[in-house]
């Protein structure tokens, strides 16, 4: 609904084919390297935000339940963003529901900032751009920048400590054979967040020197081959990619990983797929669920294959998702 100083936007995950794993600039989130994603539309965060003149605080709502002190003062300073812009500072509520396991590597806090921010500009009637938007998002959580978008998305690190020139853009709308099966290992809520990870990854990996040049690689490499729709090496690029960061993050000291045992199992499962003709990758975040890049016309069959070792209710196929779109009362 949108009324006076009342927005509700819904924004979709993207998962990462090309990993963001550390920050240059950890108050404004600038990243060490590029990246690249998909926007899922399984996977989404509903948020409406209002202003309240005259109420006391910021109140936070997430899946129904108000949150305390830390969460809400996160939210609070991430709506200052846009208060400072509209030169106001009035109390807002912030209601949101998650239509994607909060925390657990499935990128909660990409959908979540991208829908914040979208319903805050709607709030203000500010009349930014997805562009800008994707600024602002960045603000909340890197991987909220490329939630702005629908398809491939890149999200350029952008030059020396300028806010401005870290954004993100969309190169393919994604509108063919291509979409992720997503394997849910376990959905609860990750022991080291995103950001403590990547921050430890960096501090002590010896791999970590390497890590952003062959993003660099890795994002020259993938583009031409998602222009030319060439499904296979796209999805040989982003395993690869993957592989190279849960590397990193194993090297570091003391050393953590985020896969479990059956995160082993679905990896197999794929390469075993591959062995039978069925091209599918492997992409993992920071938690132990996978998601499998198949071809969406081969997608029963991959299914079929999981079916023996996760149950239906494990195994979640998304498709190319959109931009945040206006959810109307
Ligand atoms: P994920 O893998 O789900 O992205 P992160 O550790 O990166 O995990 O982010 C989870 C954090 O994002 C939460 O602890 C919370 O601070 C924030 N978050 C998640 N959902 C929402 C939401 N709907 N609105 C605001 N913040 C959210
Ligand atoms: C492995 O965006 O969740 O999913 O910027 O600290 O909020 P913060 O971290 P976040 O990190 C995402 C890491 C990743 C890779 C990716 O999405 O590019
Ligand atoms: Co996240």
């Amino acid at each position: 609904m949108n009324s006076l100083f009342k927005s509700s936007y819904r924004a979709f995950t993207n998962i990462a084919l090309i990993k963001y794993w550390g920050k240059r600039h950890e108050d404004l989130f600038l990243p060490l390297t590029s990246s690249l994603s998909l926007t899922l539309d399984a996977f989404y965060t509903d948020t409406t935000v209002e202003f309240k003149p005259n109420a006391k605080a910021d109140v936070f709502i997430l899946d129904g339940v108000q949150q305390g002190v830390e969460l809400t003062q996160k939210v609070s300073q991430f709506v200052d963003l846009f208060r400072e812009t509209a030169g106001m500072n009035m109390p807002v509520t912030v209601t949101s529901i998650n239509h994607v396991p909060t925390a657990a590597g499935l990128a909660s806090s990409a959908s979540a900032f991208a829908a914040l921010a979208s319903a805050c500009n709607g709030a203000l009637g500010l009349g930014l751009d997805n562009r800008a938007l994707s600024i602002y998002a960045r603000q909340g959580s890197g991987s909220a920048t490329r939630s702005l978008f629908g398809g491939f998305v890149v999200w350029h690190k952008g030059e020396g400590e300028d806010s401005q020139s870290s954004y993100a853009e969309a190169i393919d709308d994604a509108e063919w054979d291509i979409g992720m099966l997503v394997v849910i290992i376990n959905q609860q809520q990750k022991k080291i967040s995103s950001r403590v990870g990547m921050a430890h990854t960096r501090d002590t990996s010896p791999f970590y020197a390497m890590w952003p040049s062959e993003v660099e690689k890795d994002l020259a490499a993938i583009i031409p081959a998602i222009e030319a729709h060439d499904f296979e090496t796209v999805g040989e690029i982003a395993e690869h990619n993957a592989m190279k960061m849960h590397a990193s993050i194993l090297a570091s000291n003391p050393s953590f990983t985020y896969f479990e045992p059956d995160s082993l199992v679905a990896m197999a499962i794929v390469k075993e797929l591959r062995e039978q003709g069925i091209a599918c990758y492997v992409t993992m975040d920071a938690g132990p669920n996978v998601k499998v890049i198949g071809r969406l016309s081969e997608m029963d069959q991959i299914i079929a294959r999981f079916k023996h070792d996760f149950k239906a209710d494990q195994l979640i196929v998304a498709k190319p998702g959109s931009a945040p779109i206006e959810l109307k009362a």
